[in-house]
Order: C-alpha cells, then structure tokens, then sequence
C-alpha cells in the first residue's frame, strides 16, 4: 500500500465528512486545487479529481474493475471466513460492471443484443404513460399545503417501475423490489458507517437472485417479448449468456438503473427549483431537455465515483499508486474541473463545451445511459410544465452520507406554490 503522501491535514482525507457530504464540490475542488492524485489515509485509497486524471484511469486496463475478488479472498483466508458474506460477494463478483476485459467484452457485448438503444427507445410511450400516471397520484396525494416527497412520489418509482415493466416483472410483485435494492445499495454503494451492511445485503442479495432465478425459468419455457426474454434468447454465433450470467445481469439492470436514476430525476429538480431562470428556459423550450440533462448530469449527477483496483504500479501526477491499492475516480470532481467548464459550479443548461463523465468512460460506460437519458428527458420537464410554482419546501435537506453516489433521503416540494 502506497503511503508516500501523507503529508497533508486529514481535513482532506473526510470525504463523508457532513460539510463534504452537503457540499462535494467544495471539498473536490480542494483537493483537485491542492493534491489531484491524493492518498487517503482514512479510507486507505487514492483520490483522483481532475477531469484529465479520472478520463484517463477509466480508459487504462491497469486499473481493474475486478474489486470484489479481493474481498473474497480476504475474506477466505479469515480463520472463520463468514460463509454467507463470501458467498453474497461470489453474486455480487458476477456482475458485468466488476469484470474485467476479456470476460466484460463478451459478457458485454451478448447483454447489448437484447439491451439495445433500439429497444430502449420503443419504452418511450410507456415510460410518458408511467410518469404522467406518478404525477397524477402524487397530484391527488399533496396535502392542503400542496407538499409531496418528489422521490418517493416519483423519482423513486419511475426508474423502478420501467426497468421491472422492461424485465417483464409483474406489477404486484414490484414492491418486493425496494427493500432488497436498498439492502444491496448499501453494500455496492459503500456505506461505509452502517456496519450492518453486509448482513442486510445477504438477506436482500439472496431473495431478489431467488425472484430472478424463478423469473428466468418462466420465460424460457414460455418466452415473451420483455427484456429477460431476450436476454434468455441473446446469441454471439453460439454464444449465449450462462445461467449466472442472465442471473447477475437481471440483477445488475434491476438494481443499475434504480437509485442512479432516481437521483438523477431528485438532484435535477432541486437544482432546477434552486435556479428559477434555468428552469424558465426549459419550460418556455422543453426540446432544451437532451442538452438540460447532460447539463444536470455534469452539474450535480448521481454518479459521485466509480472504483478501481490497479492491476500494477502506476505512475500518475508524480505519484506511484501501487498494484493492489484501490482508487476512488471522482466523477463529480472531473465534472467540476475548470480545465474543462466554464465556471463549474454554475448551472448552465446552455453549456456547449466541455464532456462530462457522468456515465464514466471506456468499456464499463454506463449501459443504462440511454434509458436514464430518456426517463429523465421524460420526466424532468414534465415536472416543471405540470407545475409551475414548484418550490422547495423545506430547505434542509439529508444527502446519503456514501462515497460513490450522490442523492437525497427526500426532496420536499409544494407543488403549487400555494
Ligand atoms: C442517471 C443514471 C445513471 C448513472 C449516472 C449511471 C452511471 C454509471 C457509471 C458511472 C457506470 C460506469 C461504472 C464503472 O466504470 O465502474 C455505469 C455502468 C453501468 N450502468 Fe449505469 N448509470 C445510470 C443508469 C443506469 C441504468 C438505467 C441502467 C440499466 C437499467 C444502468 C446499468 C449499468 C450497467 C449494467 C453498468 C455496467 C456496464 C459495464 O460494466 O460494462 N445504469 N453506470
């Protein structure tokens, strides 16, 4: 482990510290400012923010996304190894987005045949017809003051609802999905102050991959035209995913494209409340919304970091990171680096320059992109259009205290202002 930067203040090593919590650009452009390639002593990682830096590990096959093997093993070689952690991580393990080349591009490339921009964009429609049926209950649900929870309300819901429709998962069965997707956040999302994290994701982990084994044998005896269908169905020449395989990627879509999602929709809103003038543009021209989204996606996106496990020493801004240690790439301080951005913290739906690595970069690049890109097109500014006195309504507001991702616990609005 690489301990040649420890020079600095811990200051800058409390990355879930409240003050960088509530605000990461602050902190990030700190560290960016003062130590881009930094050791983190609290969390025995490095810290990358600068936008050339993070682009440029996410690109670098030295950096492995192989990060749960590591734990396994550790794990293995305990003198009482917890048997059923093992085996949650040996799920986990299987997921695409933990893979490395030459395995992820197979993996990969059989996933994209069935999830295919083509058949993401035949989910327009029903993705309109689900968020305006949110709305309509989330009208008919507001108090005499008008207040609802935009996330549970709808930003919560919407990415739920359209990825289970897409997998061909009942509807009734849908709320058995929150419980286990927040037990398995918990753990993918490192939340590294709940120590019951392992627990609750074993529990989470084995009955949604029990739900998904039992769904992917029903549509093999009886295909339809849903996602796990085509999934079940998807071949390379006579390549075709494995049993594993179909299992971890049905729970890598269903849990993927949730909670980012969600926060995507969440953080988007509050930032559009918080900057009435940029909210007037996308409501007095809503074909703005592809070119908003991006902007949101820079501005305050869900994604905070990815990680990385370096295959082998690497030499970066003077620094050797050595194989084996791991590193956080801080998406959110790429896209708030000012070698890229105008201005970065200032909110501009009209921002042409600069690309922003909220989907991330390289062959891990985000497969859900086009879905969240459509929801959030969808949904975003129908939520400004349908009301039009939307405002905070209680401006203390909890960001989930994680390193990787960036949400809220709740986002109060009045919708009518009244
Ligand atoms: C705004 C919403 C979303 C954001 C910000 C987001 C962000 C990301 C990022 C940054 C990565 C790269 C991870 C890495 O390099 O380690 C990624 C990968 C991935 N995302 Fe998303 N995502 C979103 C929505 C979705 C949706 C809706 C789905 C699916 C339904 C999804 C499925 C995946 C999958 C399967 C991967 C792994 C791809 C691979 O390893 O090849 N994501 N996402």
């Amino acid at each position: 482990m690489s301990t040649d930067n420890q020079e600095l203040g811990s200051e800058l090593d409390e990355i879930l510290a409240p003050a960088a919590v509530a605000d990461p650009y602050g902190f990030l452009d700190r560290l960016r400012e003062t130590d881009p390639v930094h050791w983190n002593a609290r969390y025995r990682s490095w810290v990358l923010t600068r936008h050339e830096d993070v682009g440029a590990a996410m690109s670098d096959p030295r950096f492995s996304s192989d990060r749960i093997s590591p734990v396994i093993a550790r794990e293995r070689r305990k003198e009482r190894p917890d048997l059923d952690m093992v085996e949650t991580l040996e799920l986990l393990n299987g997921w695409l987005v933990f893979r490395d080349p030459p395995e992820h591009t197979r993996f990969r490339r059989l996933v994209h045949k069935a999830f295919s921009p083509r058949i993401i964009a035949a989910m327009r429609a029903e993705v309109e017809r689900i968020a305006d049926e949110l709305l309509d209950e989330a009208t008919a649900k507001a108090g005499r003051d008008g207040v609802i929870d935009l996330i549970e309300e709808v930003a919560y819901p919407l990415p739920a609802i359209v990825i289970a429709s897409m997998l061909g998962v009942p509807s009734e069965d849908r709320v058995l999905f929150k419980n286990w997707s927040d037990d398995i956040s918990a753990l993918v999302f490192g939340a590294m102050e709940d120590p019951d994290r392992h627990g609750r994701a074993q529990s989470g982990m084995a009955e949604l991959v029990g739900y998904i084994g039992a769904l992917l044998d029903r549509v093999r005896v009886a295909p339809g035209e849903d996602l796990a269908s085509a999934l079940v169905q998807a071949r390379d020449g006579e390549e075709a995913l494995t049993q594993e395989e179909l299992v971890a990627i049905c729970v890598n879509l269903l849990f993927g494209g949730h909670e980012t999602t969600t926060n995507l929709i969440a953080n988007s809103v509050l930032a559009l409340v918080q900057r009435p003038d940029q909210a007037a543009l996308l409501r007095e021209d809503p074909s703005l919304a592809s070119k908003a989204v991006e902007e949101l996606l820079r501005y305050d996106g869900p994604a905070k970091a990815v990680v990385r496990i370096a295959a082998e020493d690497v030499e970066m801004g003077g620094r050797t990171i050595k194989a084996g240690d791991r590193v956080f790439l801080m998406l959110a301080g790429a896209n708030h680096d000012p070698e890229v951005f105008d201005e970065p913290g200032r909110l501009d739906l009209l921002r042409d320059k600069g690309s922003h690595l909220g989907f991330g970069i390289g062959v891990h690049y985000c497969l859900g992109a086009t879905l969240a890109r459509l929801e959030a097109t969808i949904v975003i500014p129908r939520v400004l259009e349908r009301f039009p006195a939307l405002e905070l309504a209680d401006t203390d507001l909890s960001w989930n205290p994680v390193i990787l991702t960036r949400g809220l616990q709740r986002l109060p609005v009045r919708l009518t202002g009244a």
